[in-house]
């Protein structure tokens, strides 16, 4: 078909669509997707509630940071995102959780939902073996056997954690044999070996030193080019230099979500305002 066998009107309806289209090109790439949809999410350990309808919109390629007070539900809602409490006794959860458009609670492949929300824990957990196997362990799991293959992901891996320079030369050696800082490095090199979407972290720097912290932070900030990053902090300058969102906890409900920098700036809730300024309780 030719354009002369369209009519004015004709082509002005497809200028306009494809204006339309353009337009919503732009806005997309400008806005970043939705990662994680969560709706008014409830868990219950056994009759006591610890979440009272979370709902949050995690986007990707974005670092979210959770603070609040001890004891509010932050390290409980983590763990919702990868399922992690469904190893907990009497554990009950009411909600949505939707990743990339599949509800995670009404998925069996729990396996699946494991590698693409990887954790990283508050105290290093490296197993008793070398770096390498450490590392290794997961893609072995997956039935990784080719050695070239295996080397390639313990080096990339260890590469994507900013720690390769410094174990490059003793990859055979115990990981119990690294310093605080490097091992939990390591364990954000034994997540990224997983290849997943998102990396969940539970107050990774709590028991580090501030040197290592801050490597830990800038490997975190770099990393959210190609991962989606959930962080549990109870520092609240650690959240105000990582994170683009943040969600003040209260009693197991999210008081405020916003950009970091209104929560930290002009929070519109008074607790809010009371926590991240120190005049909390
Ligand atoms: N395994 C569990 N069994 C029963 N209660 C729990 C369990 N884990 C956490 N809780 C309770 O749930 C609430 C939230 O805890 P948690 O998520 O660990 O808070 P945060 O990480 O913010 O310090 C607390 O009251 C805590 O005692
Ligand atoms: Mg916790």
């Amino acid at each position: 078909m030719s354009t002369a066998v369209m009519d004015r009107s004709e082509i002005e309806v497809n200028q306009n669509l494809a204006g339309e289209v353009l337009s919503q090109m732009k806005q997309t790439k400008e806005a970043k997707a939705s990662k994680i949809n969560v709706k008014d999410l409830n868990l219950f350990y056994g009759e006591k509630q610890a979440l009272f309808g979370v709902s949050l919109d995690i986007l990707e390629n974005e670092v979210t940071a959770l603070i609040g007070p001890s004891g509010c539900g932050k390290s409980t809602f983590l763990r919702t995102l990868n399922r992690m409490n469904d190893l907990i006794d009497g554990v009950k959860i009411t909600g949505d959780i939707v990743i990339d458009h599949e509800n995670i609670y009404k998925t069996n492949d729990v396996i699946k939902l494991r590698t693409k929300v990887g954790m990283v824990f508050q105290k290093p957990n490296l197993f008793p073996m070398t770096i390498y196997d450490n590392v290794a362990y997961g893609p072995r799991m997956q039935g990784i056997k080719n050695k070239n293959e295996l080397n390639k992901i313990v080096e990339e891996s260890l590469r994507g954690a900013a720690i390769w320079d410094e174990v490059k030369d003793r990859l055979k050696t115990s990981a119990l044999g690294l310093s605080g800082g490097q091992q939990q490095r390591v364990c954000i090199a034994r997540a990224i070996a997983m290849k997943p979407d998102v990396i969940l972290m539970d107050e990774p720097t709590s028991a580090l030193d501030p040197i290592s912290t801050l490597k830990v932070e800038e490997l975190i900030a770099n990393m959210k080019e190609d991962y989606t990053i959930v962080i549990v902090t109870h520092n609240m300058q650690q959240a105000a230099r990582i994170s683009d969102k943040t969600a003040f906890f209260l009693n197991g409900e999210v008081v405020e979500y916003d950009d970091t920098d209104n929560i930290f700036s002009t929070p519109k809730d008074q607790r809010t305002e009371d926590y991240v300024t120190g005049r909390f309780g």
